[in-house]
Protein backbone atom coordinates (compact mmCIF):
# COMPACT_ATOMS: atom_id res chain seq x y z
CA UNK A 1 0.00 0.00 0.00
CA UNK A 2 1.34 3.39 -1.17
CA UNK A 3 0.36 7.04 -0.48
CA UNK A 4 0.82 9.93 -2.67
CA UNK A 5 0.56 13.67 -2.89
CA UNK A 6 0.06 14.83 -6.11
CA UNK A 7 0.85 18.73 -6.79
CA UNK A 8 -0.59 20.38 -9.86
CA UNK A 9 -3.42 17.95 -9.42
CA UNK A 10 -6.08 20.43 -11.17
CA UNK A 11 -4.40 20.34 -14.20
CA UNK A 12 -4.63 18.11 -17.27
CA UNK A 13 -2.24 15.83 -16.00
CA UNK A 14 -2.22 16.16 -12.28
CA UNK A 15 -6.26 15.50 -12.65
CA UNK A 16 -6.17 12.05 -14.49
CA UNK A 17 -3.44 11.32 -11.92
CA UNK A 18 -5.53 12.00 -9.14
CA UNK A 19 -8.37 10.02 -10.82
CA UNK A 20 -5.96 6.96 -11.38
CA UNK A 21 -4.64 6.71 -7.94
CA UNK A 22 -8.49 7.18 -6.34
CA UNK A 23 -9.66 4.33 -8.49
CA UNK A 24 -6.16 1.80 -7.84
CA UNK A 25 -6.67 0.04 -4.27
CA UNK A 26 -2.58 -0.06 -4.24
CA UNK A 27 -3.00 3.57 -2.93
CA UNK A 28 -4.15 4.07 0.28
CA UNK A 29 -4.02 7.49 0.64
CA UNK A 30 -3.94 10.47 -1.88
CA UNK A 31 -3.43 14.34 -1.20
CA UNK A 32 -3.98 16.69 -4.28
CA UNK A 33 -1.91 19.82 -3.56
CA UNK A 34 -3.83 22.63 -4.58
CA UNK A 35 -4.80 26.54 -4.40
CA UNK A 36 -8.08 25.95 -5.67
CA UNK A 37 -10.88 23.21 -4.88
CA UNK A 38 -10.97 20.07 -6.07
CA UNK A 39 -14.50 18.23 -6.20
CA UNK A 40 -14.98 16.12 -3.06
CA UNK A 41 -14.38 12.25 -3.78
CA UNK A 42 -13.86 9.60 -1.79
CA UNK A 43 -10.77 9.23 -0.17
CA UNK A 44 -9.54 12.30 -1.77
CA UNK A 45 -7.64 14.12 0.75
CA UNK A 46 -7.31 18.15 -0.35
CA UNK A 47 -4.04 20.09 1.12
CA UNK A 48 -4.61 23.70 -0.24
CA UNK A 49 -2.65 26.63 0.15
CA UNK A 50 -3.47 29.46 -1.81
CA UNK A 51 -2.31 31.91 -2.48
CA UNK A 52 0.79 30.26 -2.13
CA UNK A 53 0.92 26.85 -2.75
CA UNK A 54 4.11 25.69 -0.51
CA UNK A 55 1.54 26.95 2.91
CA UNK A 56 -0.27 24.26 2.06
CA UNK A 57 1.96 21.63 2.58
CA UNK A 58 2.24 19.75 6.20
CA UNK A 59 4.50 17.88 7.84
CA UNK A 60 3.48 14.72 6.78
CA UNK A 61 5.66 12.18 4.61
CA UNK A 62 4.21 10.02 2.03
CA UNK A 63 5.64 7.05 -0.07
CA UNK A 64 5.70 9.25 -4.02
CA UNK A 65 5.75 12.73 -4.72
CA UNK A 66 4.03 13.93 -8.26
CA UNK A 67 4.45 17.29 -9.25
CA UNK A 68 2.82 18.09 -12.82
CA UNK A 69 2.52 21.66 -12.02
CA UNK A 70 3.35 24.83 -14.56
CA UNK A 71 1.73 27.73 -16.25
CA UNK A 72 1.97 29.20 -19.55
CA UNK A 73 3.91 32.27 -21.03
CA UNK A 74 0.42 33.45 -21.56
CA UNK A 75 -0.93 32.87 -18.56
CA UNK A 76 1.79 35.22 -17.07
CA UNK A 77 1.11 37.69 -19.67
CA UNK A 78 4.72 37.10 -20.94
CA UNK A 79 6.43 37.60 -17.27
CA UNK A 80 9.49 35.27 -17.75
CA UNK A 81 9.79 35.92 -13.67
CA UNK A 82 6.36 35.02 -12.82
CA UNK A 83 6.76 31.91 -15.45
CA UNK A 84 9.89 30.51 -13.45
CA UNK A 85 8.30 31.05 -10.00
CA UNK A 86 6.04 28.60 -10.83
CA UNK A 87 8.05 26.33 -13.23
CA UNK A 88 11.13 26.16 -11.91
CA UNK A 89 10.19 27.84 -7.95
CA UNK A 90 7.41 26.16 -7.10
CA UNK A 91 8.34 22.79 -8.08
CA UNK A 92 11.82 22.88 -6.31
CA UNK A 93 9.49 24.21 -2.89
CA UNK A 94 7.68 21.11 -3.30
CA UNK A 95 11.28 19.07 -4.11
CA UNK A 96 12.71 20.43 -0.58
CA UNK A 97 9.54 19.79 1.92
CA UNK A 98 9.37 16.26 -0.07
CA UNK A 99 13.64 15.62 0.77
CA UNK A 100 13.49 17.47 4.17
CA UNK A 101 10.56 14.85 5.28
CA UNK A 102 12.25 11.83 3.31
CA UNK A 103 10.12 10.87 1.01
CA UNK A 104 12.40 8.15 -1.33
CA UNK A 105 10.31 8.57 -4.65
CA UNK A 106 9.73 12.26 -6.76
CA UNK A 107 8.06 12.22 -10.30
CA UNK A 108 8.25 15.35 -11.55
CA UNK A 109 6.93 16.51 -15.40
CA UNK A 110 8.96 18.24 -17.33
CA UNK A 111 9.21 18.59 -21.10
CA UNK A 112 11.19 17.18 -23.81
CA UNK A 113 14.01 19.76 -24.58
CA UNK A 114 14.58 20.78 -21.01
CA UNK A 115 18.16 21.77 -20.98
CA UNK A 116 20.15 24.52 -18.16
CA UNK A 117 22.49 25.12 -21.48
CA UNK A 118 19.36 25.95 -23.61
CA UNK A 119 18.64 28.97 -25.68
CA UNK A 120 15.27 28.85 -25.75
CA UNK A 121 13.42 30.18 -22.28
CA UNK A 122 11.14 27.35 -21.61
CA UNK A 123 13.61 24.59 -22.24
CA UNK A 124 16.70 26.36 -20.22
CA UNK A 125 13.59 27.12 -16.89
CA UNK A 126 12.84 22.99 -17.26
CA UNK A 127 16.46 22.31 -17.50
CA UNK A 128 17.56 24.25 -14.99
CA UNK A 129 14.17 22.91 -12.47
CA UNK A 130 15.71 19.54 -13.31
CA UNK A 131 19.09 20.13 -12.21
CA UNK A 132 17.87 21.65 -9.33
CA UNK A 133 15.93 18.32 -8.43
CA UNK A 134 18.80 15.82 -9.04
CA UNK A 135 21.11 18.38 -6.67
CA UNK A 136 18.09 17.15 -4.16
CA UNK A 137 19.62 13.61 -3.81
CA UNK A 138 16.13 11.59 -3.68
CA UNK A 139 16.89 8.38 -3.40
CA UNK A 140 14.29 7.87 -6.81
CA UNK A 141 13.70 10.85 -9.03
CA UNK A 142 11.90 10.13 -12.31
CA UNK A 143 11.71 13.06 -14.75
CA UNK A 144 9.52 12.92 -17.30
CA UNK A 145 10.07 14.88 -20.51
CA UNK A 146 6.79 14.33 -22.97
CA UNK A 147 6.01 16.55 -26.05
CA UNK A 148 2.71 18.13 -26.48
CA UNK A 149 0.14 16.39 -24.17
CA UNK A 150 -3.26 15.87 -25.51
CA UNK A 151 -6.48 15.82 -23.77
CA UNK A 152 -9.79 18.01 -22.67
CA UNK A 153 -8.79 21.11 -21.84
CA UNK A 154 -11.68 23.37 -20.37
CA UNK A 155 -9.10 26.51 -21.42
CA UNK A 156 -8.82 27.81 -24.98
CA UNK A 157 -5.53 27.23 -25.66
CA UNK A 158 -5.08 28.10 -30.06
CA UNK A 159 -1.44 27.26 -29.81
CA UNK A 160 -1.61 24.47 -28.09
CA UNK A 161 -4.18 23.16 -30.49
CA UNK A 162 -1.93 24.32 -33.45
CA UNK A 163 0.81 22.57 -31.85
CA UNK A 164 -0.92 19.36 -31.30
CA UNK A 165 -2.34 19.41 -35.04
CA UNK A 166 0.70 19.58 -36.64
CA UNK A 167 2.32 16.93 -34.61
CA UNK A 168 -0.47 15.07 -35.18
CA UNK A 169 -0.21 15.73 -39.04
CA UNK A 170 3.41 14.44 -38.98
CA UNK A 171 4.04 12.39 -36.32
CA UNK A 172 5.15 9.41 -38.15
CA UNK A 173 8.24 12.00 -39.44
CA UNK A 174 9.04 13.09 -36.20
CA UNK A 175 11.54 11.70 -33.89
CA UNK A 176 9.58 9.52 -31.24
CA UNK A 177 10.04 11.80 -28.59
CA UNK A 178 8.30 14.78 -30.21
CA UNK A 179 5.45 12.99 -31.06
CA UNK A 180 2.18 13.67 -28.94
CA UNK A 181 0.65 11.80 -26.46
CA UNK A 182 -2.47 11.61 -24.40
CA UNK A 183 -2.43 13.46 -20.91
CA UNK A 184 -3.48 10.11 -19.57
CA UNK A 185 -1.02 7.67 -20.92
CA UNK A 186 1.45 10.74 -18.48
CA UNK A 187 -0.70 9.92 -15.89
CA UNK A 188 -0.40 6.27 -15.70
CA UNK A 189 3.27 6.33 -16.19
CA UNK A 190 3.31 8.37 -13.43
CA UNK A 191 1.87 6.47 -11.03
CA UNK A 192 3.41 3.33 -12.09
CA UNK A 193 6.74 5.26 -11.17
CA UNK A 194 4.96 5.90 -7.98
CA UNK A 195 4.69 2.22 -7.05
CA UNK A 196 8.00 0.99 -8.64
CA UNK A 197 10.33 4.00 -8.18
CA UNK A 198 13.42 1.86 -7.89
CA UNK A 199 16.52 3.85 -7.67
CA UNK A 200 18.13 6.73 -9.06
CA UNK A 201 17.41 9.45 -11.57
CA UNK A 202 15.35 8.01 -14.88
CA UNK A 203 14.55 10.58 -17.33
CA UNK A 204 11.45 9.12 -19.68
CA UNK A 205 10.69 10.21 -22.98
CA UNK A 206 7.76 8.94 -24.90
CA UNK A 207 8.65 5.70 -25.24
CA UNK A 208 9.41 4.78 -22.01
CA UNK A 209 6.50 6.89 -20.35
CA UNK A 210 4.36 4.45 -23.32
CA UNK A 211 6.10 1.71 -21.44
CA UNK A 212 5.61 2.65 -18.16
CA UNK A 213 2.12 3.19 -18.81
CA UNK A 214 1.60 -0.33 -20.15
CA UNK A 215 3.06 -2.06 -17.22
CA UNK A 216 0.44 -0.28 -15.03
CA UNK A 217 -2.31 -2.86 -15.26
CA UNK A 218 -4.58 -2.03 -12.13
CA UNK A 219 -4.59 1.72 -12.16
N1 LIG B 1 0.38 20.51 -21.95
C1 LIG B 1 1.41 20.12 -22.71
O1 LIG B 1 1.29 19.94 -23.92
C2 LIG B 1 2.75 19.89 -22.07
C3 LIG B 1 3.81 19.42 -22.84
C4 LIG B 1 5.04 19.17 -22.24
C5 LIG B 1 5.20 19.40 -20.89
N2 LIG B 1 4.15 19.87 -20.16
C6 LIG B 1 4.35 20.11 -18.74
O2 LIG B 1 3.51 19.22 -18.02
C7 LIG B 1 3.13 19.81 -16.78
C8 LIG B 1 1.63 19.66 -16.62
O3 LIG B 1 1.02 20.23 -17.76
P1 LIG B 1 -0.56 20.37 -17.86
O4 LIG B 1 -0.87 20.64 -19.29
O5 LIG B 1 -1.23 19.24 -17.14
O6 LIG B 1 -0.77 21.70 -17.02
P2 LIG B 1 -2.12 22.52 -16.77
O7 LIG B 1 -3.30 21.77 -17.24
O8 LIG B 1 -1.91 23.89 -17.30
O9 LIG B 1 -2.16 22.57 -15.17
C9 LIG B 1 -1.19 23.27 -14.49
C10 LIG B 1 -1.28 23.00 -12.99
O10 LIG B 1 -0.34 23.85 -12.34
C11 LIG B 1 -1.01 24.62 -11.36
N3 LIG B 1 -0.45 25.96 -11.24
C12 LIG B 1 -0.15 26.82 -12.25
N4 LIG B 1 0.29 27.98 -11.73
C13 LIG B 1 0.28 27.83 -10.37
C14 LIG B 1 0.63 28.69 -9.28
N5 LIG B 1 1.10 29.92 -9.47
N6 LIG B 1 0.47 28.22 -8.04
C15 LIG B 1 0.00 26.98 -7.83
N7 LIG B 1 -0.35 26.12 -8.80
C16 LIG B 1 -0.20 26.55 -10.07
C17 LIG B 1 -2.43 24.72 -11.85
O11 LIG B 1 -3.26 25.03 -10.74
P3 LIG B 1 -4.58 25.96 -10.90
O12 LIG B 1 -5.62 25.06 -11.50
O13 LIG B 1 -4.86 26.38 -9.52
O14 LIG B 1 -4.19 27.08 -11.84
C18 LIG B 1 -2.64 23.31 -12.41
O15 LIG B 1 -2.94 22.39 -11.38
C19 LIG B 1 3.64 21.24 -16.82
O16 LIG B 1 4.84 21.33 -16.11
C20 LIG B 1 3.90 21.49 -18.29
O17 LIG B 1 4.93 22.42 -18.49
C21 LIG B 1 2.94 20.11 -20.70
Amino acid sequence: MSSVLIAGATGLVGRAAVALALSDPRFDRVVALVRSPLPAAPRLELWTGAPDLLSGLRPQRMDAVLIALGTTMRQVGGDRARFRQVDHDLVLGIGRWARALEVPMCGVVSAVGADAGSAFFYNRVKGEMEAGMRALGFPALHLFQPSILTGPRGELRVGERIGIALTTAVAPLLPDRYRPMPHDVLAKALLQAALHPGTGVHVHHHAAIRRLADQNTTG
